[in-house]
């Protein structure tokens, strides 16, 4: 497993593992122009609340690694990232931590971010297997104010040796809903959550989701690259399988939950859209995965600043004070991304 984490920040960091045909449809919400915006610039408020955590922008960090050297590296980095701009930040998988007690220092960031809204992450499968006290122990271990529940299948049908059993994983978050003392967050890895899947999450008592769509990197493209044979043509085929990430956040805002916008959010002008779509988190992983191994800390910076301050920019340009401002802003919806919100 260590070795599959690695090759996954490997290829994640050099290879091309985008969506190829799919985009993420947020280039069909269009804000109007405000030309007499009345605002002063630096009066605009992206702060906000989360899970009692003041945030300095709605941006989330999501989870992408832990276990081996390198990754604690990342994840030390990124999450000091998230503590100096006032982020949010998702740890990897933390499975690895099951098997072996020298992998658990490789998700420990607390020393260094302090203050973060910081997310503990498993797979669905292995959360199905666990009790509900061993997750509250992994959870605490790392003294995360709450738990991605990861859903992958696409990627773990592609995966080699991937999990190929899916029964049971709805019940297991419900439970983990009801039990365990931190927030559950129901979280896609790039391939979306539909109308249904959501009606089902709310249905076993989920209120937070990452819809994590399509539209950016792809993880049966990561797959491919790492696997042979039929199962590499499976995942050939499978390179654009998902739902783009627009309509997967308007759904899981009409179906009323505290939702997370994630998959394929490159840049401060994305992050507006999804805000404009009423999410109250947008997340990204690959642009914060390639800066820190390309630029370092510097780099971090760089992105961390680059989307603030363009949220900041679509913020005044739209009129808006401060988040719930944007949530109203007017826009225009073009035909595609109309005909996904209307898919019931
Ligand atoms: C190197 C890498 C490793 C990842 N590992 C995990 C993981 O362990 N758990 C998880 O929930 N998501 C994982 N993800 C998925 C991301 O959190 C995110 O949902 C997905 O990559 C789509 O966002 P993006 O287009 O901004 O990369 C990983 C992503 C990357 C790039």
């Amino acid at each position: 497993m260590e070795r599959r984490k690695a090759d996954h920040i490997e290829i994640c960091a050099t290879a091309d593992v985008e969506h190829r045909e799919r985009s993420t449809l947020l280039e069909e919400f269009v804000f109007l122009h405000d030309s007499l915006p009345e605002l002063n610039a630096d009066d605009i408020r992206t702060d906000t609340v989360c899970a009692g955590k003041r945030l300095s922008a709605p941006l989330v960090i999501t989870g992408m690694t832990g276990g081996t050297d390198r990754a604690a590296d990342i994840n030390r980095r990124l999450a000091a990232a998230a503590q100096k701009h006032g982020l949010a930040f998702g740890l990897g998988s933390q499975r690895a931590m099951l098997r072996d007690s020298d992998a658990a220092a490789s998700y420990i960031v607390r020393d260094v971010a302090p203050d973060i809204l910081l997310l503990g992450n498993i797979g669905a499968v292995q959360a199905r297997d666990m009790t509900t006290s061993a997750l509250a122990d992994l959870v605490g271990a790392v003294e995360a104010d709450a738990l991605c529940v990861h859903l992958n299948p696409a990627q773990e049908l592609i995966q080699p040796n991937g999990d190929r059993d899916f029964r049971g994983c709805l019940d297991a978050i419900g439970r983990l809903c009801d039990e365990l003392p931190v927030p559950v967050i129901a979280k896609e890895t790039g391939a979306g959550m539909s109308r249904t899947v959501l009606a089902r999450l709310r249905g076993a008592g989920v209120r937070h989701v990452d819809v994590s769509g399509a539209g950016g990197t792809t993880w049966t493209g990561v797959e491919t690259l790492r696997s042979s044979g039929p199962q590499q043509e499976t995942g050939k085929a499978l390179w654009s399988w998902g739902i783009p990430t627009a309509p997967c956040v308007g759904w899981a805002v009409d179906a009323g939950f505290h939702t997370i916008a994630s998959g394929g959010i490159r840049d401060g002008h994305d992050v507006a859209r999804a805000i404009g779509l009423g999410a109250d988190l947008v997340g990204a992983a690959l642009p914060w995965l390639r800066a820190v191994i390309d630029g370092g800390d510097a780099a971090v910076d760089v992105v961390a600043e680059s989307m603030v301050e363009t949220l900041r920019a679509v913020m005044l340009l739209t009129g808006s004070s401060d988040l719930a401002a944007l949530r109203r802003a007017p826009r225009v919806i073009g035909p595609e991304l109309s005909r996904w919100l209307q898919q019931s």
